[in-house]
Parts: C-alpha cells; structure tokens; sequence
C-alpha cells in the first residue's frame, strides 16, 4: 500500500486533503488523474444504470431513473431513517490517555487466574503483542492466554483489562454510543431546533423522492432511482487510504418492486453488480460474493432476505477481502418509516395487480465510488522490473485517465507541429496528453505510471512517409502504423 499511496500522489491521483496544514485525518483531494479515472467510474455506473439500464429478466430494459438530491435534509430525515437513533460504533474512552477505541476494534488477552489482561488493536502482530507482555513484565508466552474480542467481555471484566496505551489495568470506561453523523446548523442561529446532518448516505434522498419522481414521471413498479454523489461519516477510526475515509462518494440505486418479487430482484442485481465489477477491471479471482451474518445486518435488513456484499481482495485485506458494495434487501422500511414520519401516504397502486396497493420492497445495490477507485488502482498496479519506471498501471483504456499520448520524438521544429496537430484532433474525442519535454525514455516512464495505455511516438519517419510509432503500455510492443489512422486506431481500442 505504500508504494500505490506514493504513486497517487507524486502522480497526482490522490493527495492528503489540506496537505499544506498537515493533512486531516480521514479526508482525500483527487488530484487532475484521480479526478479523470473516478469521472470515468461513475460516468460508466450512470450509463449501466439509468442511460441503458441492463434488460429485465422479461427480456426488456428495465427502468432507471436519476436523482441529484439535497446533501443536506430536513433532519426527520434521519429520525425516520434510524439514523439518530442507531448509526453509532460503541466506544470505549482511556481514562488515563483520554484516548478512544472502538469496542469492537479490540482484542484482549484473557488468562482465567491472572488478574491483569492486556488489550490489543485486533491488527496488531503477534510479535508486537509478545514484546508488550515483556514491557508489562508477564510471560511473553501467547499459549497461556486466549484472544477475546472486548465486546464479548462483560463489564466486571473491565477492571482487570489494562488498555492498549497503559500499563494498568481499570483505565477503560464502559462503551458509549457514538453516532457517525456529522453535524451543522442551518440559518444563523445555532440551536437544537437548527440541528442539521450531512447525509451518511445517498439513499435516504430517493425514499424521500419516490412520491415525486412517481408523480413526475412514467416509471411503474418495478423501477430504479439511481443517485451519485457525496456522503459524510465521522468515522471513528479512518484508515487504509481512501477505503474507509469520512467524506466519501457513493453510487447507490434503490430498486423498488412487489415484495413477492424481491428474492428475484436481489439474485438479479448481485449478478448484474458483480459483471460491472469485472468489466471495469477488476478480475474474477479477486473478488467474491459473501452474505451477511445475522448479527451484521443493518437494522432496515434484518426482516427480509439479508445482504450480499461483493468484496474485492485490497492488498490490506489480503488473503481476505474488503466490502466494495452492499445488495440489501431494505423490505418496505425506509418508505413505512417515512409514511409515519411525514404524514404522507407513500403507498403504491398497482394497476398490474389488480390496483393492490401496497408499499413497495427495495432491493438496494449500494457501491463505494471513492472505494471503487481504490479497488480499480490496486488491481491496476503492477510492478514489472523491466521497464525504466518499475511499474505501470493496467487500467482498462475505458477507465485509463488518459486514452494516449502524442510524444514529439524530438522537442523541435520539425515534430513538433505535426504531434501538435495530432493532438488538436484526437483530444475532440479522447482525453489525450501531449507530452513534449523529456527524453523518451522518460516520457514512456511517465505514461506506464499514469496507466496511459497508448502512446504515439512523432519522428523523421512520421515526415518521410506519414507513420507514427504505437507504444501499447502492458507489452511494450511497438508497431507502425498510418498518422491518418491513429484516431480509428484508438476508437476501436476503446471497445475494449
Ligand atoms: N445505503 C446503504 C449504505 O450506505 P453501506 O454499506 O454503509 O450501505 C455502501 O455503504 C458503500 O459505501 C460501501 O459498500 C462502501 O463501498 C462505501 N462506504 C461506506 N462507508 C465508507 C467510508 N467510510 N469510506 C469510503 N467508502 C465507504
């Protein structure tokens, strides 16, 4: 991971936010190609879901429509969601550090007749443990004690638990709730009656819609709302680069069918999510599809068919592997809870079924942009020890930031304007670089880097019989062909 957070940022894929101030903790900028390459993700996620949308098992297209709702909402929002309520990591404090730990990040070591366990991050290594139990002068022997997570371990218990930054034991507090939500106030007084909440997430914004895009529009249950954009959590503890941060993007679609159908609908979704993940790049072998235990369900899922999450092997993860997307079976919660909330009748008239009314079920593939981006540079970075940069970036050229590059042999007159020509005409169609400084070698380093996956290459042969040199970025194989044909070149390329 060190080596893929260096490249995003020498190459100006991803930087700490505030990076002049020193950064703060669990937020990201994307630089110019993080930019391009998170653009061609969620460009390709609005095409699959709303601009041709997959065909329905019934063997039509079925019916997406989008939605850019409100980051911020009338915060009943958030009662009716469960969110002011439950969205919370139970917490425990250091009374002696003042520092905070989520309960459930922590691993004590219990011994039935030692009156003093010591507690662990749950990712601390063995070797980091034993050389601890030799500080707190307790036998550096890992066998005499057994790894119990902190939340299966009753209160009375806290008193012999000596934390992970103390070297006594009974400095931990009881666990507390601490909700994930951030908080702003609206207009200029700031009080409880002008609390508001930036969205946990993207989807509360099309339950709140469902009447109005019902109402505006010529979708018929089944159909799809689908939704892009940002979404803020106060995560306890950020970490792994941009996997777990607290502004982050989403992609989330909420399918809403007859709850009869519902069992259909999610078998359909997962395998339609899990294509995507394969054709934007992502290989079969690193990605699985896993159910959620009971205990993991979020509270809108624990009534109906659960949760399938595709999951995407981050070399963190590895050998096991990280949430991208969530395909939730939401049952009719989020809209019965805004129909007793609001007052509004969110019910829906079936005329296909004999004008049954009922309120609809929703399937709900709920992706990370921001984590697909990650997902989409790890399996991109590939080190090969023969080329001058050590390392490219296998991007698919759908997703590459840029589709080419036109490289001028020679920084001067004669290739020059013809590279510049080129590239006056490709960049109508592609996002193109033209790259004039440097020596070659350089030049091509840069590009693998950046995951360009063609370059053009201008020479004297370009003037003597209008060719130009294809360098293709995973070979590295070179080939002539025709200036006039390096546009068709690229297009059929980009089918890929
Ligand atoms: N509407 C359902 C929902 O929000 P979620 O599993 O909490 O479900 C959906 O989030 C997706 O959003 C996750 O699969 C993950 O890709 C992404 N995500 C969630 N929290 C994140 C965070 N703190 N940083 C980056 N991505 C996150």
């Amino acid at each position: 991971m060190k080596d893929i957070v260096s490249l995003c940022k020498r190459r100006g894929f991803i930087f700490p936010a505030s990076d002049i101030y020193g950064g703060l903790n669990g937020f990201w900028d994307y630089g110019p190609l993080g930019t391009e390459l998170k653009n061609n993700l969620r460009d390709r996620w609005w095409k699959d879901m709303v601009t041709t949308p997959p065909i329905g098992p019934d063997g039509a297209p079925v019916q997406i429509v989008g939605l850019d709702s409100s980051i911020i909402q009338n915060p009943k929002t958030w009662v009716a969601s469960g969110h002011v309520g439950g969205f919370s990591d139970p917490m425990v404090d250091c009374k002696e550090t003042k520092k905070r730990y989520r309960q459930d990040h922590l691993v004590v070591l219990t011994a039935e007749k030692a009156d003093r366990w010591p507690a662990f991050h749950e990712e601390t290594e063995d070797d980091e443990i034993l050389k601890r139990l030799k500080k707190l002068g307790m036998p550096s022997d890992l066998s005499l004690f057994e790894k119990t997570n902190l939340t299966k371990l009753p209160i009375e218990d806290y008193a012999k638990i000596i934390g992970p930054d103390v070297k006594e034991p009974g400095t931990l507090t009881e666990p507390k709730e601490f909700n994930l939500m951030f908080e702003t106030y609206t207009g200029a007084i700031q009080s409880e009656d002008s609390k508001a909440y930036l969205r946990p997430e993207t989807a509360q914004g099309i339950f709140l819609n469902f009447k109005n895009v019902l109402d505006s529009s010529r979708v018929k249950v089944p159909f799809g709302i689908a939704q892009i954009g940002k979404a803020f959590r106060n995560e306890v503890t950020p970490r792994n680069f941009i996997f777990r941060s607290r502004e982050f993007e989403q992609m989330e679609m909420e399918w809403f069918c007859h709850g009869g159908e519902a069992k259909m609908w999610q078998d359909f979704w997962l395998e339609e999510r899990a294509n995507f993940w394969k054709a934007v790049g992502l290989s079969d072998g690193n990605i699985i599809i896993r159910g959620h235990d009971a205990d993991e369900l979020a509270h809108y899922a624990k009534e109906g068919l659960g949760t399938s999450d595709i999951e995407y092997k981050f070399p963190f993860t590895d050998p096991g592997y990280g949430e991208l997307e969530g395909i939730a079976h939401r049952c009719d919660f989020d809209l019965k809870a805004h129909e007793e909330h609001s007052g509004q009748k969110l019910a829906y008239l079936d005329p296909s079924r004999d004008n049954e009314r009922y309120i609809p079920h929703v399937i709900e593939p709920a992706a990370g942009l921001t984590r697909g981006v990650l997902a989409l540079i790890c399996e991109a970075y590939t080190v090969d020890e023969n080329r001058p940069s050590g390392v490219y970036l296998n991007f698919t050229p759908a997703m590459a930031p840029k589709k080419a590059a036109i490289l001028p042999l020679i920084g001067k007159d004669e290739h020059v304007p013809i590279a510049t020509k080129l590239y006056l005409e490709l960049r109508e169609e592609f996002p193109v670089d033209l790259d004039i400084k440097q020596n070659i070698g350089k030049r091509y380093a840069r590009q693998d880097e950046i995951g360009t996956p063609y370059c053009f290459t201008i020479d004297n042969d370009t003037i003597a019989d209008g060719t130009v040199t294809v360098r293709e970025r995973n070979t590295m194989a070179q080939e002539r062909i025709s200036l006039d044909k390096v546009a068709e070149y690229l297009r059929e390329k980009m089918k890929v």
